[in-house]
């Protein structure tokens, strides 16, 4: 296990480069009109009453980061009520030099991302570009919810230790649907046995790969893991992931199977990745409590390996994370996010945060339902 005390400067001093957003500016984004609003680099906190439009900041960086919002799919929601557009644009500082990002959401036509005034192909691309990490109360899924949450989680999580491997998971996926085609052809009389073979082979090489990559993915994130999950109280956190890869074999053997049913009955498209206590399996058996800590105990710990890793300190988005730490638990999370580039968390409390933030946004609504926000 690594020792590793809190920096207590900001990322930025310790030589890793992520991205500090220097400038929101918003238009008609969920309950903003207009806001233009200067951020520091560090520890913000950003409090206001319920319902006044923290989440809605908070969600405005991640797409303006990343080119989707991590609540809904549905873009329109993210348009203010009653207009046509949206626009995020965010100015910021990568390792001293200037950064420019935009998202433009338009009903009817969609959205639209650049990065220093070049057009991008399509705004998920920003995802390669800039790294951002969230904690919401709906990321508990990843511990409570079922093995395919798990999977989507640590796929992403490979793709962002390592960006050559960020479209492994969907090559695979798309590998085992071209299989399943295949067998349905065959089973309706459509084609021949001789259509299997190649997607036997494809299936089992990229299932090789993904295994390998998950399962590097659980070994160098679960010591800090581990760590971070302790000093939050959560002892003896481990992850556990024993798949193994399909051979061609195994997958011929199971053509019968597979051609009665339409599907493959085997392979990393069927994995999970057990988040631990000890013995103790966290979904079936953690409490809220304790799945919250370990939501946020990989969030750290992905977090400081992209630092070492790739030199890169990703923006955090921590929204009502605190409300449900107790004060030391809360010193404890708030030195880790001092310790990094820049970290935004939301309460409705502005007491909530042990120690003085680098910056505090005071949002408001009005009486229309637009929100503001400003330094307080
Ligand atoms: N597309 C939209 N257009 C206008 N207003 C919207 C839109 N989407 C959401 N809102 C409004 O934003 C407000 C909620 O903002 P938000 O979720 O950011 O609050 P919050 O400060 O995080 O509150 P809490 O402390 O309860 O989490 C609601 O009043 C909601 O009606
Ligand atoms: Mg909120």
């Amino acid at each position: 296990m690594r020792a590793k005390p809190a920096r207590p400067d900001n990322g930025a001093a310790s030589g890793a480069s992520g991205l500090i957003v220097g400038a929101v500016s918003l238009r008609d984004f969920r309950s903003y009109a207009k806001l233009d609003l200067e951020l520091e680099p560090g520890l913000v906190l950003v409090t206001g009453p319920n319902g006044a439009g923290k989440t809605n900041l908070l969600e405005s960086l991640h797409v303006g980061t990343q080119g989707f919002s991590p609540r809904t799919r549905a873009d329109q929601q993210l348009v203010r009520f009653g207009r046509d557009a949206a626009r995020i644009a965010l100015r910021g500082d990568r390792a001293g030099v200037p950064v420019e990002l935009e998202v433009t959401l338009e009903l009817g036509t969609g959205k639209r991302a650049s990065l220093n005034g070049a057009r991008l192909r399509a705004a998920e691309q920003l995802r390669g570009e800039v790294t951002t990490l969230v904690f919401t109360p709906d990321r508990l899924v990843v511990v409570k919810g079922g093995p395919a949450a798990r999977r989507a989680y640590f796929d992403r999580v490979l793709g962002r230790l390592s960006p050559s491997r960020a479209g492994l998971s969907a090559e695979y996926g798309a590998a085992v649907g071209q299989r399943n085609a295949a067998l349905r052809r065959v089973a309706q009389g459509l084609s021949s046995r001789d259509a299997l073979p190649p997607w036997n082979e494809q299936v089992s090489r990229l299932g090789a790969e993904l295994v390998e990559g998950r399962r590097a993915t659980a070994s160098a994130l679960e010591p800090g893991f581990g760590e971070r999950a302790g000093e939050l109280g959560l002892e003896a956190a481990g992850l556990g992931y024993a798949a193994e890869a399909p051979t061609v074999a195994e997958l011929e053997a199971r053509t019968e199977r597979d051609l009665e049913r339409g599907t493959t009955s085997i392979g990393p498209h069927l994995d999970d990745v057990a988040v631990l206590a000890g013995d103790r399996d966290l979904r079936a058996f953690g409490s809220q409590g304790e799945q919250r800590l370990a939501v946020l105990a990989l969030l750290l710990a992905e977090a400081e390996l992209l630092e070492e890793r790739r030199g890169v300190w990703p923006l955090l988005l921590l929204d009502d994370v605190l409300s449900e730490l107790d004060p030391e638990r809360r010193r404890i999370l708030a030195d880790r996010l001092r310790a990094t580039g820049q970290a935004l968390v939301t309460s409705a409390s502005r007491n909530a945060l042990p120690g003085e933030p680098a910056q505090t946004i005071a949002v408001e609504q009005d009486r229309d339902g637009t929100s503001r926000a400003g330094a307080a």
